[in-house]
Parts: structure tokens; sequence; C-alpha cells
């Protein structure tokens, strides 16, 4: 069980992040840039995703999530809805062999029951495939929101008491809800990423960044690469994370390694 909670014990800091967590923003801009339609930044964001899990197994992080599709994305034209929809298809077709070759555990998280079934049935082969793999475990946040984790969470644990019993006192608590996100297998994300210049979290894993290093990249993600993930990793080991003691605690305890 990966559970680790920042709130309950103060984690280990590690210099390399365990768990980096990408907002993939900025593909349509870098499209209009060029003058070309909003889809071609789509597609020209699958090979940043490529460099990007390369580079992550390259510098030994354990975990990487992938911001592709939020609740609110069903809000765009539906051309480009369903171009997305083609492209998450095709490039799960197209790379599976290859992550399941380098030992990549893939995952996808949201709420999958609003996919189109051919979707899904890819996604249960290419999890059930890869599930024995443990160099990098790749998650897909798609059709997910953070509210929606939250509240899956909160019904499922509350449907979880009702047919175990009683609570007793003191629950339920913050690990018997944690246990029910859906990246309940994963440390809680080290560091937090989002290309393409806004500064928001746009409903990504709200629970899950309550100590995460907050990292903003003006660089659309179609141009992000191993380059700009070292600059990030870099931003990142420069920071104190304290979890609420004092600098000079932290000092004390940190058991920074590499
Ligand atoms: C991120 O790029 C990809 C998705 C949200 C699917 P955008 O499509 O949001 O690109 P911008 O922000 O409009 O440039
Ligand atoms: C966030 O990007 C979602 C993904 C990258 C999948 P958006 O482009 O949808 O976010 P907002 O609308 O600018 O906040
Ligand atoms: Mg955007």
């Amino acid at each position: 069980m990966a559970y680790s909670s920042s709130t309950l014990a103060v984690p280990e800091t590690l210099a390399v992040p365990r768990h980096i967590a990408i907002v993939m923003d900025g593909n349509g801009r870098w499209a209009t840039r060029r003058k070309l339609p909003r889809v071609a930044g789509h597609a020209r964001g699958v090979e940043a995703v490529r460099s990007t899990v390369e580079a992550c197994m390259r510098r030994g992080v354990e975990y990487l999530t992938l911001f592709a599709f939020s609740s609110e994305n069903w809000r765009r034209p539906g051309e480009e809805v369903s171009f997305l929809m083609k492209l998450f298809i095709s490039a799960l077709e197209r790379e599976i062999d290859k992550l399941d070759g380098n030992g990549i555990r893939l995952r996808v998280i949201g709420a999958l029951e609003a996919f189109d079934p051919r979707i899904r049935e890819l996604v249960q082969e290419a999890e059930a495939r890869t599930a024995g793999n443990t160099r990098l475990t790749l998650t897909i946040a798609a059709n997910y929101g953070g509210r929606w984790d939250i509240l899956q969470a909160a019904r499922r644990m509350a449907l979880e008491a009702g047919t175990q019993g009683l609570l007793i006192e003191g629950e339920p608590n913050e690990e018997m809800l944690a246990r029910h996100l859906s990246m309940a297998y994963a440390p809680e994300p080290d560091l937090f990423v989002r290309t393409g210049g806004e500064q928001r979290i746009s409903n990504f894993l709200l629970w899950q960044l309550a100590y995460t290093e907050l990292y903003f990249t003006d660089t659309y993600w179609p141009d992000f690469d191993a380059a700009a993930l070292d600059e990030a990793i870099a931003s990142y080991q420069l920071r104190e994370r304290r979890f609420g003691r004092t600098s000079a605690q932290t000092k004390k305890n940190s058991g920074k390694t590499r």
C-alpha cells in the first residue's frame, strides 16, 4: 500500500521527486501561434508525453501523472472533444507495447463511464497487461476532476461504512477517505508542473496537492521536453519542504538523499 499522507506524518523528501503530476496545457495556443488548427497542438502534445515519460524513467521518477482531459473539457466544441478521444485511442493502441516493454505500469483515472466502450475496453486491457510492471507508474487523468474524486471517495466510504456497521468515534477519518481516492496506489505528488503559463490547478488533484511543490512554466506543452523537465526538477530541489515545521526543524530532520 502506497498510502502516505503529508498531513498525518512528515514524508521523506528525496532529491528526485518520487511523483510528478503535470497539467499539460497550451496545446491550442502552440498551434494557433503557428497558424495551425488547435487539434494540431494536441497531436504534437503526444510527442511531449513520450519524451517526458522517457525522461522520467531516466531520472528515476517512480510516478508520473498527466492531466489529459478534465471533467470541464466537455464544454469545448464537439469536434475538438471527439478529436481528443480519437487521439487517446490511437496513442493507447500505438504506445502500449512500448510502455509494457519499458516496464511501465499504466493506470487511467477519472469518470470513465462517460467514455466510449472502445476506450474503456482498451484502458482495461492496457491496465491489466501492465499491472505487474514496476519501473514507472504512468497515470493518465481522463474525464478527471479533483472534486469528482473526493466525492466518489466519500460515497464509497459511506457505502462501506453502511455495510460494515457503525462507525467508531473519530471516524470517518482522513485515511479512510484517502483509501478510496482514485490514486490511492500512489504517494502524494512531490512536484506539480503546469505548462502554458496559467497559474491555476483547474480541478486537478485537489486532495493530493496539499503539500506538493508547485511549478509553473510559460512553455507550451508541445515544446516540453527532457530539458524542461530538468528545469522543473532543479527548481524543486531548491525548495525547503517544511510541512508545517520551522526551517530549523526541517534542516535538522532533513534526510535528503540522492
Ligand atoms: C491542454 O491544452 C490540453 C487539453 C486541455 C486537452 P489546451 O487545449 O487547453 O491548450 P490552450 O490552453 O487552449 O492553449
Ligand atoms: C486543464 O487545462 C486540463 C488539462 C490540461 C487536461 P484547461 O486548458 O482545460 O484549463 P483552464 O480551462 O485554462 O483552466
Ligand atoms: Mg488550456
